[in-house]
């Protein structure tokens, strides 16, 4: 039987109760589709920050290459200090395993309520193609004069070609296979006129040459965080440099109702690839079986659409589309979804191999 090797990375908090969830739905479609999963969980997080003193050892990114894919649950912790946890483990997997795109679908589910008046599931679907590997989160940069009021801080946005390339193209394929083959840039080009205007020249150049079927738009970072709010249908796929690209998940996340229900993908399509939902830890939800699974579940789902279990992956997005549209759960947040955290995974796993 065809077979799977996940690495699992529950990791704080509630991602230890999301992700048990997210195999509960996995294994049962799997099942369905004649195909299963071998797993190996890891331990990295807070907890074991506090113990030992490790985030995430070079050692670990060695024994994850021998994986197929990588699921994670949330990281952050109360009593570690803003930052660490954040990039010793999370960063450093997405950077150590070159996951340069991370892409985060946008998906109001029929039933989940959304903030914008009048928007309906047919207005708010799209993919936001953020790089990963780049901008402002490489590290760049320095301080002088710490602690002294002359003190400065420099943090430099950096871009080579290559990585605006490789971004453009997974966004450019992913827009083809779009119903509407549209792909919007979203930058600054006004203000950041070096990074901008790599962006730019590529966008247009790649997709002149190469993807002449594909509508391309423009949108500055700023005039993209009112039309998401104004005019969410007016998007299909957005391509974005890091840094922007964390901004306008967030927003994305929140019209699609919140990060109970907003799934992500670190890919490295040539490596290993991550999958996590985008929200956080919710330490205070801990083991209160009040959280949402649902983002790890459909994050589940973008790790089978990714090693190729299309059928299986549509099971689940049909199963969450059921449940949401039909099972009553008013709103998606925790402790509203009138449905504790196993009982929506098991309608969801039921749902899926009906
Ligand atoms: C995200 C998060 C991370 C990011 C943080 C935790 C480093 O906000 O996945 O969007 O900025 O990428
Ligand atoms: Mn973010």
């Amino acid at each position: 039987m065809k077979t799977y090797q996940i690495a699992i990375v529950p990791g704080d908090g509630t991602g230890t109760e999301v992700v048990r969830e997210g195999m509960k739905v996995l294994n049962a479609v799997a099942a369905k589709e004649g195909f299963k999963f071998e797993t190996a969980t890891f331990d990295f997080g807070g907890d074991r920050y506090l113990r030992t003193g490790e985030t995430l050892p070079d050692s670990a990114i060695e024994e994850f290459k021998k994986f197929h894919a990588i699921y994670l649950g949330a990281i952050g912790h109360p009593d570690v200090k803003p930052g660490i946890l954040e990039q010793g483990i999370l960063l450093k997997m997405r950077f150590a395993l070159d996951q340069y795109i991370n892409l985060r679908p946008v998906k109001l589910y029929p039933g989940v309520e959304t903030p914008l008046a009048n928007k309906r599931p047919e207005d708010i679907d799209f993919v936001v193609v953020r790089e990963n590997s780049g901008g402002a989160y490489t590290g760049m940069g320095g301080v002088e004069a710490k602690g002294t009021p002359q003190e400065v801080g420099i943090q430099i946005m950096k871009y080579g070609r290559y990585q605006v390339d490789r971004a453009l193209k997974f966004a450019f394929e992913i827009a083809m296979k779009r119903k509407r083959k549209k792909l919007v840039l979203c930058h600054k080009t006004n203000v950041l006129t070096f990074c901008g205007d790599l962006w730019m020249r590529a966008f247009e150049e790649m997709g002149k040459a190469r993807y002449p079927q594909v509508e391309r738009d423009y949108n500055h970072v700023d005039a993209t965080t009112m039309w998401m709010v104004k005019n969410p249908e007016f998007y299909e796929v957005i391509v974005t440099e890091n840094l922007f690209g964390d901004i306008i998940t967030d927003l994305a996340a929140c019209i699609q109702g919140g990060m109970g229900i907003a799934a992500g993908g670190n890919i490295n399509p040539e490596g290993v690839s991550m999958f996590e939902p985008i929200g956080g830890s919710a330490p205070k939800y801990t083991n209160q079986n009040v959280i949402n699974p649902m983002a790890a579940i459909l994050s589940g789902a973008m790790m089978l659409d990714h090693l190729g279990e299309r059928q299986a992956a549509k099971r689940i997005d049909a199963a969450v589309t059921k449940a949401t549209g039909e099972k009553l759960m008013k709103s998606q947040a925790a402790g509203k979804m009138g449905m504790g955290t196993t009982e929506v995974g098991d309608l969801i796993a039921k749902l899926a191999t009906a």
